[in-house]
């Protein structure tokens, strides 16, 4: 019997792809960027399984892979994928989630102490040749501990950085459409209010949901105008969940203190306005980007679409009703 026919959209790293060759014929795109749409199309014509990272999987991709069965992206959104339409012909989906939880928040508060202690601007003061005595008055940020932290989505890595903030002193506010249990809010410290209340007394508002219909422009005019002008956004999770001109109106306008941003509204393109303000720190998309994290991903992504080929349940799977009868 013929091995099944496996296409990896990036070259991931030698143990994933020797692993998924016990159980597939694998081709691997040897280039660390995007294929175009037909190039990819013309990739997937004959395969059972694709590995998609950093790809987009869209209706038009579907038609052109008529044997497909299972994509396993590697991430843990899937907003890159049309879900429902690979639904609807019983291709299962997985994506990647606990992996990179810890990771992604170290970036999340990463950005936060940056964009509050002004690190990328003192870098690059020192750097210039600025530093010539020392000041009272130079460089003066925001203080972290003590601080109220905002937490809007308290899935997985909104817990994972509300933890962190335990270890700040800081006060900890979060809104979710779901409300955890009173267990949880006790281990986390973090106690549950209304959007409005968060929206107004989070000293860093940091977003943790992911990018659906109903999360498209969560953040937009109407949200800058109720955070505090001492405020800061931090944004790791999707870009289109802000709307990026309404963010830069209010950065402009001084409605808020600054922004810590991995991701963007039409990434990677990033529009000039953010890039000529100082009291911003961006990021390329690098939440989950360390060494151990990356091959935890692409390794569970290996197991996932193992699984999927050999009709197991996957470990992680995103539309598990396709095993339904
Ligand atoms: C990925 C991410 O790097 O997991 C996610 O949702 O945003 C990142 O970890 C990105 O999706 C590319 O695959």
């Amino acid at each position: 019997m013929s091995l099944p026919k496996v296409f990896i959209t990036r070259p991931l790293p030698p143990p994933v792809v020797e692993r998924i060759a016990t159980g597939c014929d694998v081709k691997v795109h040897r280039e660390d960027a995007p294929l175009e749409p037909m190039q990819l199309a013309e990739a997937c014509q004959e395969i059972e399984g694709l590995m998609a990272a950093g790809a987009r999987v869209s209706e038009d991709l579907l038609e052109h892979a008529p044997r497909l069965r299972v994509i396993a992206n590697v991430g843990v959104g899937y907003d890159n994928i049309d879900v429902a339409a690979c639904t609807r012909r019983r291709i299962l989906v997985t994506n990647t989630p606990d992996v990179l939880t810890e990771t992604t928040a170290d970036l999340s508060f990463a950005l936060l102490m940056a964009v509050a202690r002004r690190v990328v601007e003192c870098d690059r003061f020192v750097r210039e040749g600025h530093w010539h005595y020392w000041q009272w008055k130079y460089l003066w940020g925001a203080d972290i501990f003590g601080k109220t932290l905002g937490v809007y989505g308290l899935g997985r890595i909104g817990k994972a950085v509300a933890r962190r903030a335990r270890g700040f002193s800081m006060r900890v506010l979060y809104y979710d459409i779901v409300r955890p249990s009173p267990a949880l809010e006790q281990e986390l410290g973090a106690q549950f209010v209304d959007r409005e209340t968060l929206l107004r007394e989070a000293d860093f508002l940091t977003l943790h949901v992911p990018l659906t219909p109903d999360t498209h422009h969560l953040i937009s005019a109407r949200e800058f105008a109720m955070l505090k002008p001492t405020a800061f956004l931090i944004n790791a999770a999707r870009g289109k969940v802000v709307e990026e001109a309404a963010l830069v109106e209010a950065l402009q306008s001084r409605r808020i203190a600054g922004a810590g941003l991995d991701v963007f509204e039409y990434e990677p393109q990033v529009q000039p306005a953010l890039l000529a303000l100082p009291n911003v720190v961006l990021t390329p998309h690098v939440g989950s980007a360390s060494a151990e994290t990356r091959l935890a991903m692409a390794m569970l992504a290996a197991e996932n679409l193992l699984a999927g080929l050999e009709g197991r349940r996957p470990p992680t799977p995103v539309n598990p009703e396709i095993f339904q009868p």
